[in-house]
């Protein structure tokens, strides 16, 4: 059965809701060459917002090439270099052949090695001898730019979950080196995004590190009921059922707009509801989905200490001064450092995010699940 929602990672265009603004504001300056830096917390929406855009002008601009790199299963340097020329390669030349041939005119420093599978166009690689590269990684660093100006083209490399260049050894050393590098680059831009604000906000915020106002930082805010309303309304019609824009309020609400739990309820939803959709499917989805996650919340729970979770009873029930005497008095939070202390666990652990000043739950079944479970009782 093909379900009517999508969530899990990359959607495509039938699932992806407005983005209007952003995706012009994107396009406008991806074209200019502006590198650009998007923040939000996970499953907001980055990564299928990028897609699209990359969908979209590769239709409408011959000359403009995407590259994605997704930072997540990179540790190290090496695995860095090694993946970043790879992705490069491939996405600018098509043929195996011809990868090999630019690559060899393209280092001259470096040695690159070539792998392959079966299929060579869709398995290639490329690696250096890191020890090489560690003296030398120039010429990988600037292999956006030399290709762009090679093939008169406009590569954009798409840098995903970027915050993870923090876990490599040096990262200090690797964020100066890349900085020096694509900063001179004029024939191709950068998009980098990433979760976690406050790695991302260190990255691009602080004065002393190498990519503060590297480019154009964008947050990411959550998509406006309305636009959510009528995609799940249409959803819903086009399966030969229907809900009313009050029940898909209150579904859309249940989650606090967040993009990928939108999505997930609506589906559970959709899944409950006969022809039409009543409050009770509602409430029935929205029980199975946290009977569902029932032991993981639970173990989460297990893994805080007293006033982590403490604070997150509070943060579940919208306190909003958390180191108010009578908030500290109500939860049982000992001091207003120690609120602070939790807090900053808790965002350690991604179970909460700041965003615009204000502290989300990263999973917002999470939020309800507290309020379920604690608040109920107080
Ligand atoms: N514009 C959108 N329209 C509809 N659903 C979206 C949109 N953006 C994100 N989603 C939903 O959220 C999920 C996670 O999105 P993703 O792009 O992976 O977020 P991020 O990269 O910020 O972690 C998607 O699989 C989809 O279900
Ligand atoms: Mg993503």
């Amino acid at each position: 059965m093909n379900l009517p929602f999508k969530y899990g990672k990359i959607i495509e265009d039938d699932f992806f809701v407005n983005r209007t603004s952003e995706l012009d504001y994107l396009k406008r300056n991806i074209k200019s060459k502006i590198n650009l830096t998007l923040i939000s917390p996970r499953r907001w929406g980055k990564s299928s917002l990028v897609s699209k855009i990359a969908r979209d002008m590769t239709k409408d601009e011959k000359n403009i090439k995407f590259c994605f790199i997704d930072l997540y299963n990179v540790r190290n340097e090496e695995e860095f270099y090694n993946y970043f020329a790879t992705e490069i390669l491939k996405a600018s030349y098509s043929k195996w052949e011809e990868r090999i041939e630019n690559a060899k005119l393209f280092f001259k420093q470096i040695l690159p090695k070539f792998s392959f599978g079966l299929d060579p166009n869709q398995e290639f690689s490329i690696s250096f001898d890191w020890e090489s590269v560690k003296k030398n990684p120039q010429e990988i660093l600037d292999l956006p730019e030399i290709v762009s100006k090679t093939k008169k083209i406009q590569l954009v490399i798409c840098l995903d979950e970027f915050q993870n260049l923090s876990y490599f050894d040096e990262p200090l050393n690797f964020q100066k080196k890349a900085r020096a590098a694509w900063q001179k680059h004029q024939h191709c831009s950068y998009v980098l995004y990433g979760s976690k604000r406050h790695m991302m906000a260190e990255l691009f915020e602080n004065k002393s590190m190498p990519f503060y106002k590297f480019g154009e930082i964008i947050l990411l805010s959550k998509i406006e009921t309305q636009h959510w309303q009528k995609y799940i309304q249409e959803k819903f019609k086009s399966t030969k059922k229907n809900i009313s824009p009050e029940l898909a309020e209150i579904l859309i609400q249940k989650v606090e707009n967040h993009s990928y739990f939108v999505q997930q309820l609506a589906n559970a939803v959709w899944l409950e509801a006969n022809k039409t959709c009543t409050k009770d499917d509602i409430d029935n989805a929205l029980e199975k989905l946290l009977l569902q996650y029932e032991l993981f919340f639970s173990k989460e729970v297990d893994g805080l200490s007293n006033l982590q979770l403490n604070l997150l009873k509070a943060l579940a029930a919208d306190e909003k001064e958390l180191s108010g005497k009578k908030t500290i008095k109500k939860y049982n939070l000992s001091s207003s450092a120690s609120v602070n202390r939790s807090k900053e666990a808790l965002i350690q652990k991604e179970i909460i995010d700041t965003f615009e000043k204000k502290i989300e739950f990263i999973d917002p079944l999470f939020k309800i699940w507290i309020n379920n479970t604690y608040n109920r009782k107080l």
